[in-house]
């Protein structure tokens, strides 16, 4: 088996210091094992755009479309805004999702255990760590995000920038700004099916252990969201082993709090998968854990769901296991996709080091109610998974 490629694209802030951690780790696998990794690293973010006036160089994006895979730190600055007030760094982000088509991007909620939750103010309480093992997969080339999705990959691939159709909005009145919601029969069959899929390879829902896919929408209020139900039942038809269920938006944000164990894969609209992504984080101790695949059918890109902590950025103090889980991911997913058994073999002794270095809980970062450095945790799980791949 040749090397596999793999462009770094660390960003901005503290995504610099965790995909340092992730280069040891790939580092140490290309030493110890006949699975081999050869990186590059793209500079590029809000910070460079402020400081070069590009988001990355010219030719990033066919860099990345040559890779095997892709892995990101973080993307934003503070005042990091282009001139139209787009996000400086969405090139690489979003334009990524929507120039690669990675339609679903997959985003696990599972709790280690011996994570102490930090909730209210103090770390002091640990929950059953069987109850929270669920997956999110939220839509990720159309939807809320639509607009700026093109423009930003329009400016990598030199398209002409899309701009919202102009529109009467009766009763309104001064000016107004808007975001078109597009919401595509075929977007919508092609994340549901995936989510589908997702559940036929798990265990089910923690609680009773049936594979369950739940749809999660706001179908009383929206267009969109109607269509995208009707799509999850006509997918789901194909599916008959699988249970199907169902949550507006609101109150799914409640029972994903109160009753995560009822959760196997949730497929939802691209805002609303943002946003209940991040409130998810909470159950699996924060979004120093929390890591998140976008992927199509071609290509994959896989970063921690976290922004860049500019309050945390150059303190060597945020914890780099949302970046080591994204890594795990993406092992798995190169391993899956070159039907490469040592691959998938060291993607779950990543997932083994996590678990072991947490239940130790000697080296772990503030977050989780440690004092240990973002390097300090890298170094750590390099030494567990090279002992496990002698
Ligand atoms: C995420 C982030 C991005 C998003 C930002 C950086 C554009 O919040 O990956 O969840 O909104 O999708
Ligand atoms: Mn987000």
């Amino acid at each position: 088996m040749s090397d596999y490629s793999v462009v770094l694209l660390p960003g901005d802030g503290t995504g610099i210091e965790v995909i340092e951690q992730a280069k040891k780790m790939l580092d140490i696998i290309s030493e110890k094992t006949a699975v081999g990794f050869n990186y590059e690293s793209i500079e590029c973010g809000g910070k460079h755009y402020l400081d070069t006036g590009k988001e990355w160089e010219e030719g990033s994006f066919e860099r990345c479309k040559e890779a095997d895979s892709m892995l990101l730190g973080a993307i934003g600055w503070p005042g990091a805004i282009r001139d139209n007030g787009d996000l400086a760094g969405g090139e690489i982000v979003l334009g990524l999702r929507s120039g690669l088509d990675l339609y679903a991007n997959v985003r696990p909620i599972k709790l280690f255990k011996g994570i102490q939750h930090k909730i209210h103010g103090k770390f002091n309480s640990v929950w059953d760590s069987s109850n929270v093992d669920l997956c999110i997969l939220r839509e990720n080339t159309e939807g809320l995000y639509y607009g700026a999705l093109q423009r930003s990959r329009a400016r990598s691939t030199g398209e002409t920038l899309f701009e919202s159709p102009s529109l009467e909005f009766p009763g309104l009145s001064g000016e107004i700004a808007w975001d078109p919601r597009p919401i595509s029969k075929n977007g919508s069959n092609r994340v549901i099916s995936k989510a589908f899929e997702i559940s036929s390879k798990r265990n089910g829902a923690p609680n009773d252990g049936i594979s369950r896919v739940t749809c999660v929408d706001k179908s009383n209020v929206t267009r969109g969201c109607q269509l995208f139900r009707s799509v999850f039942d006509q997918v789901a038809n194909n599916y008959p082993k699988i249970e199907t269920n169902y949550a507006y938006i609101d109150a799914f944000t409640m029972w994903l709090i109160r009753n995560p164990e009822e959760f196997d894969v949730v497929v939802t609209s691209n805002m609303f998968g943002d946003i209940a992504t991040d409130l998810g984080s909470v159950l699996q101790g924060g979004m120093g854990m929390a890591a998140s695949g976008n992927i199509g059918d071609n290509h994959a890109l896989f970063e921690p769901v976290h922004g860049s902590s500019p309050k945390y950025a150059g303190k060597n103090m945020v914890n780099p296991i949302a970046t080591i889980n994204s890594l795990q991911m993406m092992l798995e997913w190169l391993g899956n996709r070159h039907n490469d058994e040592q691959l998938i073999e060291i993607s779950s002794k990543v997932t083994q080091v996590v678990s072991d270095q947490i239940q130790e809980g000697k080296t772990i970062t503030y977050d989780l109610g440690g004092n240990a450095t973002t390097s300090q945790v890298g170094d750590d799980l390099v030494k567990r998974i090279s002992n496990l791949l002698d």
